[in-house]
């Protein structure tokens, strides 16, 4: 397959560090530094549904391609105000398709763990053309009181039209599961029989842990990939990793040994929104007319479960 188009849409509210500062104890001279974010974008009075629809409808312009054409959309979230019906069967109304639809939850990675589910389609020679849609609202996970979370996130939605090509030259999805390390809980409707405790706790995570996971498992994918495909990091052009943390991009950088020129990045603005990060980065890049045909293109995202993946793309 091949990716033919791009989209994002991002809620109009800007949120500065400072702007952070006037109700919790932190500044910007404590999360730059240690982040690289200065600002991000934040849900107010946006609906998740109507951004993802927004993205979708922007890839598909990209593409030249028509919604009736899709044979599937996928679309990665987290959390959003429905419980069902997925936020993919949402999107696919709001824009006129009439393809099935499915969500996945993958975190962080879940762009790439939907490539490589769009990828075992194609294959299979069961579609011609897949929409996905990353769409995530993680100011809505953290608790707006826990200074050391959330201040790294942001929200928004990208996304990607792939129809039939031979330009995804690698895939690699990991797991490993540590669920004490980024996690979120919810109470279920009560019933009658319930007898175990529940609680709701907004989004803990274990900061150091998650940095050392990141760099570890986004740059083992990146080298997996190469080696198998017989490339080294120099024979990438570009280097589209999730967006989290400006110092997790520099780690995995100097252990690729590669030009910052090669890691566009838009933590600066946007802050980590999760599943988006990369599509969004991909359709700013895409739209800044930055990619040539043939470029090489390796995306790497890591998150909660932990999971990671890593793809490497021919533009
Ligand atoms: O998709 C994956 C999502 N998560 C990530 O990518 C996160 C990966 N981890 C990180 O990016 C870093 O671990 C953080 C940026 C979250 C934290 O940086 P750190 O250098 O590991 O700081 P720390 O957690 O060790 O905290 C250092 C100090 C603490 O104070 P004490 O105990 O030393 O007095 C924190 O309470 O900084 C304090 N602190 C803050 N101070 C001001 C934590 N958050 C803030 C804040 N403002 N926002």
């Amino acid at each position: 397959m091949k990716i033919i188009g791009t989209g994002s849409a991002l809620p109009k509210k800007i949120v500065t560090n400072d702007m952070l500062s006037e109700f919790l104890d932190t500044s910007d001279a404590w999360i730059y530094p240690r982040t690289g974010i200065k600002s991000r974008h934040v849900i107010s009075d946006e609906k998740l549904e109507d951004m993802a629809a927004e993205a979708a409808r922007k890839a598909l312009a990209d593409a030249g391609m028509e919604a009736g054409d899709l044979d599937m959309i996928i679309c990665s979230n987290v959390v959003n105000e429905y419980i069902t019906p997925s936020l993919s069967c949402i999107i696919q109304g709001a824009i006129g398709a009439t393809c099935p639809c499915l969500d996945i939850n993958c975190a962080c990675a879940g762009f790439i763990y939907a490539l490589d589910i769009a990828e075992s389609h194609f294959k299979a020679g069961r579609v011609k053309n897949v929409l996905i849609v990353c769409a995530e609202e993680p100011t809505r996970m953290t608790s707006w009181k826990d200074r050391s979370v959330c201040v790294l996130f942001g929200d928004g939605a990208g996304a990607a039209v792939l129809t039939e090509g031979d330009n995804i030259k690698g895939i690699k999805c990991s797991a490993a599961s540590a669920t004490d390390k980024l996690y979120q809980k919810h109470i279920l409707e009560p019933t009658p029989y319930i007898t175990k405790e529940e609680e709701s706790i907004p989004l803990q995570m274990k900061g150091q842990d998650v940095f050392k996971f990141a760099v570890k498992a986004s740059s083992g994918d990146i080298r997996y990939l190469l080696d198998n495909l017989g490339m080294k990091a120099d024979d990438i052009d570009w280097y589209l990793l999730h967006q989290a943390n400006m110092r997790i991009i520099n780690s995995i950088r100097d252990f690729l040994g590669q030009p910052a020129e090669k890691f566009p990045t838009n933590v600066e603005n946007h802050g980590n929104s999760s599943s988006a990060s990369c599509p969004i980065l991909l359709d700013e890049c895409n739209r800044k007319g930055m990619f040539k045909p043939g470029d090489k293109l390796a995306l790497s995202a890591f998150g909660a479960g932990f999971i990671s993946g890593a793809v490497i793309i021919e533009w």
